[in-house]
């Protein structure tokens, strides 16, 4: 019989393609999303990618109502849980709301799964809970906290909350710690569809190359980085999402309690050279300028991959070409 997955944030951008990935390992999905970052269009394209529509219910984990009606009408084997706010910018202005829906949301998903004995959970953290004062690539031995935003924050408190509960209250977690997703599934269906301008880079260089911006802004070029722009590794969301299938089946052996994996490419790409990447493959000049530091910004980020290589045997095999040009494409048929 197949297993029967909760998929928080299942409408975005990651969750989406792990919707996808997860149906067609054989498992049933149903999504809660309340749709503050993400868009109706997406279920359609899910639903195009798969011959049928999955389970959807409209709202907010923060609301116990709605989530016990959820767990009421399911039988859960484990959550995955994407639901979260995720803008670093925006955290630092509101960082109230980002404790709010990504904690107390957080938490407000826990209890319900602990009421309902449901206690595997693949948790989507981040490359931003470690310190900015490590050594680069970043292990998974590498020190956590000294986080230079709330949206950094919020994921380290639920690191830990999670890692009790799995010393403290028999939960299994997976904890992902991503980099920076980019791509897109190659149908061209689903994608990022985030509402007004996008903080993330490649969103935001694809909508200059379209005309619906004039110029991307490159924050900051007096970083200690290869052309003093800031560094990023960036993982195709196809491959990020493997990773998640591995890490969950690896939950059947219930010795598994706690684990935190990088899941990246290992190598660090600029800002200027992901332009220019873009550029070759749209065959068009990206206007840019280079502006102030963006606030919470640190200057170069990239990752070991190996003990998810190791202990998942997993890998990125997506090249950054082939991402963007699946990125572009989507880009094109929906604009
Ligand atoms: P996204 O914004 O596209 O998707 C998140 C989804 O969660 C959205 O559909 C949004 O509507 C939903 N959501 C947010 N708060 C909710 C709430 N309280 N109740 C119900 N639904 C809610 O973002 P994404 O890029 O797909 O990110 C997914 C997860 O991965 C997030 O937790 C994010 O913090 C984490 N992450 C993302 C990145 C990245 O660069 N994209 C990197 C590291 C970690
Ligand atoms: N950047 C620009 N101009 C832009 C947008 C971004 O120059 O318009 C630069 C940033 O300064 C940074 C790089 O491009 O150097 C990547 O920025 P993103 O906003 O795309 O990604 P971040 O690394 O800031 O953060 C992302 C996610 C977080 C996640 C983190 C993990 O947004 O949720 O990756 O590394 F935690």
């Amino acid at each position: 019989m197949k297993k029967t997955l909760l998929i928080t944030g299942g409408i975005g951008y990651i969750g989406s393609h792990g919707v996808v990935a997860f149906e067609t390992a054989w498992y049933e999905t149903v999504i809660v999303d309340n749709l503050c970052n993400s868009s109706i269009q997406t279920l359609y394209g899910m639903e195009a990618i798969l011959g049928y529509r999955p389970k959807f219910y409209e709202g907010d984990i923060r609301n116990t109502e709605l989530l016990t009606q959820i767990f009421e009408s399911h039988t859960f084997d484990g959550v995955i849980h994407f639901a979260g706010l995720k803008a670093v910018g925006e955290s630092c202005e509101q960082p109230l709301l980002y404790h709010d829906n990504n904690v107390k949301g957080s938490l407000e998903l826990f209890k319900c799964m602990q009421r309902y004995q449901v206690k595997k959970i693949v948790f989507s953290s981040s490359a931003t809970v470690y310190h900015p004062g490590n050594l680069i690539p970043f292990t998974e031995e590498s020190r956590v906290g000294g986080t230079t935003n709330p949206y950094g924050t919020t994921k380290l408190i639920l690191e830990q909350m999670l890692e009790d509960l799995a010393l403290h209250a028999g939960f299994q977690v997976m904890n992902l710690r991503y980099f920076n997703p980019v791509g897109a599934h190659e149908s061209g269906k689903i994608w990022e569809n985030p509402q007004g301008i996008p903080n993330n880079l490649l969103p935001y260089i694809l909508k200059v190359w379209g005309g619906e911006l004039p110029q991307v802004s490159v924050f900051g070029d007096d970083y200690d980085t290869i052309d003093g722009t800031g560094v990023r590794d960036y993982i195709d969301v196809v491959d990020l999402i493997a990773g998640h299938v591995r890490a969950y089946e690896r939950m059947d052996d219930s010795r598994w309690k706690f684990t935190s994996y990088n899941l990246g490419v290992g190598r660090g790409i600029s800002v200027l050279e992901m332009i220019s990447l873009v550029e070759k493959v749209v065959g068009k000049k990206i206007p840019y300028i280079i502006t102030e530091r963006r606030r919470g910004d640190i200057g170069e980020v990239y990752c070991s991959p190996e003990k998810a290589r190791g202990e998942l045997g997993w890998k990125s095999e997506t090249s950054i070409e082939t991402s963007l040009k699946n990125s572009w494409n989507y880009y094109v048929a929906n604009s």
